[in-house]
């Protein structure tokens, strides 16, 4: 059946093949001290770094693993330089979700082709271990994409990086393995204009959809949709602000951030127990939820596995869908700004993003933002 077998063939065909998030950049404005926290309380260990001792005289950069994840965190060494500007405008913050592609020329290709607005044209860039193929496109506020391409590179992170070695005392791993999903900010009426943009340019699709009515408290409410690449291994969720009585989170985030940019940070685990124990005990902050949460909570989502009184101690919230559950709990904000927090999450069988733990979890944002006469 030619026709039948033509069809699906071109209807699937994706135009940006993507092998998944490649690196995550931060500009920040002590990236040493940075990559000490990022070790000691998330559990990265440093893999690469270059910087004045490796030739470049700009800038300084950590690059940050912990299984599938990359942190790359840089600063600036010139009051001049144009991530000077990034980090007096937004503080730290990410400005690259780099991705990882198999054909870095060809993606650029074809995103600015449909629309992308180029921020680096393709380059090849080597050193003794090979050759990588890089290039870039803008996204939301000042945060871009770049693609890169690895397939003839061998060193530990890209050409001009040096290894760091494969022992890193100051390490301490909690089992995060991979990044779950990049959530993205955007002001009052541009979310519909990014989601097109990721599925014009980039081809991804809708995954998700909530509004308003999903995600509301008594002052705070929230738009969001998911955007997925084909393959479904990156997922943007993307938020806007909607109307509420009093300012929401997003709306704090956009005004400290001053523009749009990337929220929170969703990372995996598969003991999010002993990663939340682990990373407790390293000092990293976490979001309480009041303990009402946990009263009706077996009626709501069913029977689960885990001690129900661990993660109330814990503070971990559950959600289920019709394929699973879902396990996850929020950071404070990681920088005096209020504006970037990361997520940990344990997905069983679902594949959501936890919308009906939103209204606890805002309730307690909330408090927060109080705190910091921000509400
Ligand atoms: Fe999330």
């Amino acid at each position: 059946m030619p026709q039948v077998l033509e069809h699906p063939a071109q209807a699937g065909k994706d135009f940006l093949p993507l092998n998944g998030t490649d690196y995550l950049e931060f500009y920040v404005g002590n990236a040493r001290q940075a990559a000490h926290y990022y070790r000691t309380a998330f559990g990265f260990r440093l893999a690469a770094y270059q910087g004045p001792e490796t030739g470049v005289r700009d800038r300084a950069s950590y690059v940050l693993v912990e299984n599938k994840i990359r942190f790359v965190l840089t600063t600036p060494l010139d009051p001049d330089h144009p991530i000077t500007d990034h980090i007096r405008r937004h503080g730290d913050g990410v400005h690259d979700i780099a991705l990882w592609v198999d054909d870095a020329e060809s993606a650029w290709r074809e995103t600015t082709s449909r629309g992308a607005r180029s921020v680096r044209p393709p380059e090849t860039l080597r050193d003794e271990h090979g050759e990588a193929r890089v290039a870039a496109i803008a996204t939301y506020g000042d945060t871009i994409h770049s693609f890169v391409e690895r397939r003839n590179y061998r060193g530990v992170f890209l050409p001009g990086f040096v290894a760091a070695g494969t022992e890193d005392g100051l390490a301490r791993p909690v089992g995060l393995k991979y990044i779950d999903h990049t959530v993205g900010n955007v002001p009052l009426g541009e979310m519909n204009r990014w989601v097109d943009f990721y599925r014009d340019a980039m081809g991804f699709k809708m995954f998700k959809h909530f509004d308003d009515k999903d995600i509301s408290t008594e002052y705070s409410a929230l738009m969001s949709k998911v955007m997925s690449n084909g393959n479904e291994r990156v997922k943007f969720p993307l938020n806007e602000p909607a109307a509420g009585k009093r300012k929401s989170q997003i709306e704090e985030y956009l005004e400290f951030y001053h523009g749009a940019g990337v929220q929170h940070i969703a990372m995996a685990t598969d003991h999010i127990i002993e990663t939340v124990r682990a990373l407790r005990r390293q000092g990293v902050d976490f979001l309480r939820v009041p303990g009402a949460y946990y009263e009706d909570l077996t009626a709501r989502i069913g029977p689960i596995d885990e001690p129900l009184a661990e993660l109330q101690e814990l503070g971990i919230l559950v959600d289920r869908d019709d394929e699973g559950y879902m396990l996850q709990i929020f950071t404070r904000p990681v920088e005096d700004r209020p504006t970037l927090f990361y997520e940990v999450i344990q997905r069983k069988g679902s594949r959501s993003f936890g919308k009906g733990n939103f209204k606890a979890l805002f309730e307690a944002i909330e408090r927060e933002q109080a705190r910091r006469g921000n509400l």
